[in-house]
């Protein structure tokens, strides 16, 4: 079965190709290097001994993109490519939708003019804004999102949904991620943005780990969690990865043509909680200290994956503490 990956060598791309290779799914990959680097592709030859088809490609160039599909027989297309930053969309909603929606658009309308039917979007748990029921459920009300980069997943869930009503016989999964951690225990692929801007909890941790920074501001202590930082639900991109294998093989089970299905661990954790388990894993000092609440910040957000438990047959495996290792082991091995 051929794949093609949009996005494919990025932190969760990257992995999900992998996993893919491991399995032996021809894989193609569309990128534009925008957030990845160009030693990807050895990286993933060093892991798995296989080199996937490459495109340089831009996902809203449409031409360049027909070209691919017009060459490769492609059967299901997993899309990951997307701008991530949501602090960034703020800032600049417009090329968060260009790049988003139209990119997605651009995607759709070449897999109806070349008949594939199959598609799993890479969706993200922020489509649940700030819900105020714990574990989240895929059936709580979604759109009230904070930021245009929510919006961009929210309105792709929507037009994915809506198509797959449209077309009897096309199928699309979206998978709503909880917070993405760690990186392949073989210490070869990792998140790992060409700007080394660090847009998240853990790169920002990585930075101090790795002295680059003094300390780590934990944005809010009067939160109402055991310690006053927020709850968030951490799964490791090994496991992620998987569960887009899942979501494939499902998407041939499925009776409805459209779902949806979060994955995390079902567990929640505070920041403090984190730091003090990457402390404990590494043996290394993580200074923090206590700032306002960040804009925008929810207060509690875990899974409940029991539907991804109980239909595609997927679990979490990897602990939180075996993310933060492998996260570790990347950041020191990408500094020597
Ligand atoms: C949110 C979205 C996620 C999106 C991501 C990127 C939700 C539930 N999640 O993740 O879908 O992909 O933004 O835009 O909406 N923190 C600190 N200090 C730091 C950095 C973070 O204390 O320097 C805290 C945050 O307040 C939060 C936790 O760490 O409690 C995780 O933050 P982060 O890694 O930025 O991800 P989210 O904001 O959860």
């Amino acid at each position: 079965m051929k794949v093609l990956v949009t996005g494919g060598t990025g932190f969760i791309g990257s992995h999900t190709v992998v996993e893919l290779l491991n399995k032996n799914y021809e894989v193609i990959i569309v990128d534009n290097y925008c957030n990845s680097k160009r030693n990807v592709l050895h990286k993933i030859y060093q892991i798995t001994g296989k080199s996937p088809t490459f495109y340089e490609i831009n996902i809203c160039d449409f031409n360049s993109l027909e070209k691919v599909f017009k060459k490769e027989k492609i059967d299901a297309v997993i899309h990951f490519a997307a701008l991530k930053s949501g602090a960034d969309s703020i800032k600049d909603p417009g090329l968060y939708y260009t790049n988003n929606i139209e990119g997605t658009y651009n995607i759709l309308k070449l897999m109806k003019k070349y008949s594939v039917k199959k598609i799993i979007f890479s969706s993200s748990a922020t489509v649940y804004g700030d819900s105020q029921n714990v574990p989240i459920k895929e059936n709580e009300t979604i759109g009230n999102v904070i930021s245009p980069y929510g919006m961009t997943k929210y309105l792709t869930e929507l037009l994915l949904e809506n198509k797959t009503k449209q077309t009897n016989d096309f199928k699309a999964i979206s998978l709503r991620y909880f917070n993405p951690i760690g990186a392949h225990p073989s210490g070869l692929i990792g998140e790992d943005s060409p700007d080394n801007i660090p847009n998240n909890l853990i790169l920002y941790i990585l930075k101090v780990a790795k002295k680059e920074l003094p300390y780590l501001k934990v944005f809010g202590n009067d939160y109402r969690t055991p310690d006053g930082s927020g709850i968030r639900d951490y799964i490791h991109v090994v496991d992620l990865a998987k569960g887009h294998i899942a979501a494939l093989n499902y998407l041939d089970k499925m009776k409805t043509n459209y779902d949806v299905f979060n994955l995390g661990t079902g567990k929640g954790h505070t920041v403090i909680e984190l730091i003090k388990t990457f402390e404990k894993e590494n043996d290394i000092k993580i200074p923090y200290q206590f700032v306002e609440r960040r804009p925008g910040d929810v207060e509690i957000s875990y899974a409940d994956c029991s539907k991804a438990n109980k239909l595609m047959g997927w679990y979490a495996e990897f602990s939180m503490a075996d993310a933060l290792r492998d996260a570790w082991n990347f950041a020191k091995k990408t500094r020597d």
